[in-house]
């Protein structure tokens, strides 16, 4: 791979900007410095800018706390997108979110660059877990839940998948629950808690498959995802580590 190539792809700067900084004597390869785009191999050379050691990575994982009052979009006309909370990132421009979150739900969303994962995690045969906590109207009954467990239920021209609810706090006039459903349609769990008489008053996801959302991270706080969490995930889905 071109020098230029691999310093811009892991955002080092333009590829114009990269070379630049080859031009200005700041990159050395295997210790040697280097003033044109030479080709590297990203497994074997040790690429270096003022003697700090840049490694390569061809792709790239978030976690994000998704607060309210951001589409789930790479651009948009007026409003703020997530990708709007990462600016600080050099390789931002790459990114994109796996899945959606409604403007007005909070919490766990994975940005990435990498699409076969991004694919698999959303994608339906997979059945990955959404968990959600929610707080919605009304008094939940705990001993109603257990067959949406087998069956899901049918919204318009629609039949879930099962999918299960967990009380927390049932009051008269509100209730605390997790949901956990396993498919990523329009409003799914909107729809679904409105189909039950329980419209969602306000909605955060806390789980995807067994990535568990950082609760340090405060809303609009991100950051990237451990090699721990990334293996697990990927074998969740069943690919490569
Ligand atoms: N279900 C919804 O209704 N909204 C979301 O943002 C996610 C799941």
């Amino acid at each position: 791979m071109r020098l230029d190539k691999y310093l811009s792809h892991i955002g080092i700067g333009t590829r114009r900007e990269v070379k630049k900084l080859l031009k200005e004597g700041l990159v050395t390869v295997n210790g040697e410095v280097v003033k044109r785009p030479v080709h590297v191999d990203p497994e074997k050379d040790i690429v270096e800018i003022e003697g700090e050691i840049i490694e390569y990575r061809e792709y790239f994982y978030y976690m994000l706390n998704k607060p309210q009052g951001y589409i789930t979009a790479t651009k948009s006309k007026g409003q703020p997108t997530v990708l709007d909370l990462l600016y600080e990132e050099p390789v931002v421009d790459k990114l994109f979110p796996v899945g959606r979150l409604d403007i007005d739900t909070e919490g766990l969303l994975i940005l990435t660059n990498d699409g076969q994962f991004a694919h698999r995690i959303s994608h339906p045969k997979w059945e990955i877990e959404k968990e959600y906590y929610a707080v919605v109207k009304g008094k939940v009954e705990k001993d109603k839940t257990e067959t949406f467990e087998k069956e899901g239920i049918d919204l318009e021209n629609y039949r879930t998948k099962p999918f299960s609810i967990e009380v927390i706090k049932d009051e008269d006039d509100r209730s605390e629950i997790n949901i956990t459903v396993k498919e990523g349609k329009y409003h799914i769990v909107k729809r679904i808690m409105e189909k039950l008489g329980h419209p969602v008053i306000y909605l955060k996801r806390v789980r995807i498959g067994n990535l568990v959302l950082d609760e340090t991270l405060k809303p609009g706080e991100y950051r990237k995802l451990s090699e721990e969490e990334l293996y697990k995930l990927k074998e969740l889905v069943k690919m490569k580590n």
